[in-house]
């Protein structure tokens, strides 16, 4: 085949394989959330998780960058720590900022001992020069919202309250308590958000003071469709369907997406953002073109910055959901971000 016509072969090819591809994913959108999401419901109740994802375990070895360890914070609920601390730290004896993490999976999937989550905190502890909580939070369908808000303020209070233990050195020893920001990647993003808010709005005394938040590509969502949702309506990385399943199973039974765990910019959302206002939190908020939820993300912007809240948006062409977790080069662009607003902070205080 001469090279022109074989180019246009291939091309028609990919053509066909896409507008396949896409038809195929349309008719498997499943009226059932627990098929779509290829969950399986036992009889006794419990829930079955086919294909679990690789897991990392914490290791302390002396050739590391960065250590890590995990440390328990309720036993009766599962709920634990991952602490990463870059060896700088211990060689200078410095004092770094904490990054409480919350990782994604739509409330449902996932660890925080998820290998890709052990290599993004591992990797953030580094880049970002920042000791790092990794929090495992209870999952949802077994634990609906808001079991994983209220996990995550636990993990906060533990942060404070527990550093006497005697294997809570690192946060004793090396984070500086005035540098505490909230992380978190898509559903992680939502934990972040609504426990800072709760312990804020509580003026929780229990919680360490939160000087910003850092949402990157958080899971927002609402009743009505946003143009991104519409237009990546079939995104592989997160389809429209499987967003709507993972909701369906995670909110509370009987209330819609306009709800406050799911939608920050409805009801009350207004008011609670003038609260991160007057408490004077940073906020930077990452997302990316080919993200379905980026209009969400974008529209929160705006809000933040219509309320006067001191917030930074970062947006990049292209991409998709969770395309940090994948590659490499834009997890390290990602902490320099985070890097660069941290930093821009502590000038400031
Ligand atoms: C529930 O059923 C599943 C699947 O049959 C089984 O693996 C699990 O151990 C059971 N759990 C309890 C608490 O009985
Ligand atoms: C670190 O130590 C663990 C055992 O404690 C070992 O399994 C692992 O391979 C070591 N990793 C490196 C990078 O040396
Ligand atoms: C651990 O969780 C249980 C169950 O929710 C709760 O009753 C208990 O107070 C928690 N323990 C601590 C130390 O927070």
């Amino acid at each position: 085949m001469p090279l022109k016509s074989s180019t246009a072969f291939a091309f028609l090819l990919t053509f066909f394989l896409l507008i396949a591809k896409s038809l195929a994913l349309q008719t498997s959108c499943n009226k059932d959330p627990y098929k779509q999401l290829n969950l399986i419901l036992n009889p006794n109740g419990t829930i079955t998780r086919p294909n679990k994802p690789p897991e990392s375990l914490p290791a302390l070895n002396s050739t590391l960058r960065v250590l890590s360890k995990d440390l328990s914070i309720n036993q009766s609920k599962g709920t634990w720590a991952r602490v990463y601390l870059p060896r700088e730290a211990l060689d200078r004896n410095s004092k770094l900022p904490l990054l409480v993490f919350f990782h994604g999976g739509g409330f449902i999937f996932l660890s925080a001992a998820s290998t890709i989550f052990h290599d993004f905190c591992f990797n953030m502890a580094n880049d970002v020069v920042a000791v790092v909580a990794s929090i495992e939070y209870r999952l949802a369908p077994e634990h609906r919202l808001p079991a994983a808000y209220e996990d995550a303020v636990e993990a906060l209070h533990w942060i404070k309250t527990d550093q006497e233990a005697d294997e809570n050195d690192w946060l004793r020893n090396y984070v500086d308590f005035s540098s505490v920001f909230l992380v978190g990647s898509s559903a992680g993003g939502n934990i972040a958000y609504n426990a800072g808010l709760r312990v804020a709005s509580g003026g929780d005394e229990l919680a360490p003071k939160i000087k910003g938040l850092i949402l990157v590509q958080p899971f927002f969502g609402g009743a009505h469709r946003t143009g991104s949702e519409r237009r990546l309506a079939n995104e592989p990385h997160l389809a429209l369907c499987s967003n709507d399943a993972m909701w369906k199973v995670s909110l509370p039974d009987g209330v819609d997406r306009d709800h406050e765990f799911c939608n920050p910019t409805v009801g009350n959302g207004p008011a609670r953002v003038e609260m991160i206002e007057r408490l004077g939190w940073w906020v930077l908020v990452t997302g990316c073109g080919g993200d379905p939820l980026r209009d969400r993300q974008v529209q929160l912007v705006r809000l933040m910055q219509r309320k006067g809240v001191r917030v930074v948006g970062h947006f990049t062409p292209g991409g998709y959901h969770g395309i940090q977790d994948t590659d490499p080069l834009k997890a390290k662009e990602l902490y320099r971000v985070i890097k660069t607003f941290i930093h821009a902070l502590s000038s400031q205080r």
